[in-house]
């Protein structure tokens, strides 16, 4: 605990990042994967994988490479990615200081963009519910790259602003709207890359026993209502034991990795 406060301190975070509560969830993913490592091993290698895979079928060498949600990297090889291309731009709403380190030693080479890619926190934070259009630079930042990544990034975009609508009392269909306006606008932002990766979980379910009986839960949709295309390749990602949850299940999400075709 002291010592996430401490990062939550140190960290360089705007206003927006702190008062959402978005740089404690990160700092929280942190000791979180720590503690899950072995759990969450397979899903970060698959992760990883399918972001090698795609990269080695390209025809061409890779001049500059998007990754949004790159968060701690933890699915995601950024030595490797600075191999394949000449510059590397990384965008999350918060970005963890060990990652300004490699900036510095970068030769220029890695760009950190701090972003709300649900372009709708500033307004939540307000009370407003408006969920606005991605803006014009970052819309050009985005198309002057040859690949952008999506990296389990998608599900977790709506809970900011989800959490902050609900702490403000607002209707709950009107939020699962709003949520699901936040997810079908990050899928068209990622069709107006030359070149789009999407690797996101977009069902969860519950698996234990019951009465000594073995017990798995249906399928729930995590993407509020918002279809993507069927994945190139998928994997199960066991995200919480028990001990985490602080229950009797196991929770687990289906995770895919997709191309998604510009408009
Ligand atoms: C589950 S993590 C993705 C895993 C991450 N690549 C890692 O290894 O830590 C989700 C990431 O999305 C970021 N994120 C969540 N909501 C966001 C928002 N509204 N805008 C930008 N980034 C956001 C978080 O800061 C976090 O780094």
């Amino acid at each position: 605990m002291i010592l996430e406060a401490l990062e939550w301190t140190i960290t360089p975070a705007s206003l927006l990042a702190r008062r959402s509560g978005l740089l404690a969830g990160q700092i929280a993913i942190r000791h979180r994967a720590q503690r899950c490592r072995a759990l969450w091993h397979s899903h970060l290698t698959a992760s990883r994988q399918a972001i090698q895979s795609h990269i080695q079928g390209l025809k061409r060498p890779l001049n500059r490479v998007m990754v949004m949600g790159s968060g701690h990297l933890h699915d995601c090889d950024l030595h490797s990615l600075l191999t394949q291309a000449k510059h590397v731009v990384l965008v999350d709403i918060v970005h963890p200081l060990e990652l300004y380190w490699h900036r510095a030693r970068s030769h220029g080479r890695l760009t950190l963009i701090d972003r709300d890619l649900s372009f709708s926190l500033s307004r939540a934070l307000r009370g407003q519910t408006t969920v606005d259009e991605p803006d014009a630079d970052f819309v050009a930042e985005l198309q002057s790259c040859d690949l952008v990544i999506s990296l389990n990034l998608l599900s977790q975009l709506p809970i900011g602003a989800h959490d902050l609508w609900t702490r403000q009392g607002q209707d709950e269909s009107h939020i699962e709207h709003w949520a699901g306006l936040i997810v079908s606008n990050h899928v068209t932002l990622l069709q107006q890359a030359r070149q789009a990766l999407l690797i996101t979980d977009s069902v969860v379910r519950l698996r234990g026993q019951e009465k000594g009986q073995p017990l798995i839960g249906a399928w729930q949709d995590l993407l509020y209502g918002v279809t993507l295309p069927e994945p190139d390749t998928d994997w199960l990602w066991t995200i919480a034991s028990p001990q985490e949850r602080g229950d009797d299940y196991w929770e687990e999400r289906r995770v895919g990795a997709r191309i998604i075709d510009p408009a």
